[in-house]
């Protein structure tokens, strides 16, 4: 009980600092995002008490939007562009071999929390599909091999 209260107390003081914003809402999901992982189930009751908005309202907002998470995500987060210049240059093959090669679906991290998988819909970078998005890195004409060699180079 003591660790929920303690829980819900660092809540607050992440999302203190937007109440007063116009649009607060926003930068306080990137906030928590950036400093729990994830928005929690606690995290959107807090939300909605802070911004006077029901909790599917900002459950509307976050589930919109791919920046943010309802589960804790991996420490590398792989996200394959599936918009139609890379589905031209066989971003479902990509798909289907990181999908199979880490034995995940998509949006689903692995069980010690290393790798999670997502979708995304164009990452500005078309003319060299098919693109991935590795952490904070775009990779152009992205291949299993070049993910892997990608994520083996960040753990040196
Ligand atoms: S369609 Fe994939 S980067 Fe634009």
């Amino acid at each position: 009980m003591k660790c929920g209260l303690i829980l819900m107390s660092s809540l607050k003081a992440i999302i203190e600092p937007f109440t007063q914003l116009e649009g607060g809402l926003m930068p306080a999901l990137h906030a928590i995002q950036e400093e729990e992982g994830y928005i929690s189930n606690d995290a959107i009751s807090e939300l909605a008490i802070a911004f006077n908005y029901s909790k599917a309202e900002v459950l509307d907002v976050l589930t919109y939007y791919d920046d943010f998470s309802q589960e804790p995500l991996g420490k590398n987060i792989i996200r394959i562009c599936r918009a139609e210049a890379c589905q031209s240059q066989k971003s479902e093959e990509l798909t289907q071999e990181l999908t199979s090669h880490f034995g995940l679906d998509l949006h689903q991290t692995s069980g010690d929390s290393e790798i999670t998988i997502k979708e995304v819909f164009c990452l500005g970078n078309c003319a060299l599909g098919p693109s991935v998005m590795i952490n904070d890195s775009v990779l152009g004409e992205a291949s299993k091999d070049k993910v892997i060699k990608f994520l083996e180079k960040t753990e040196k």
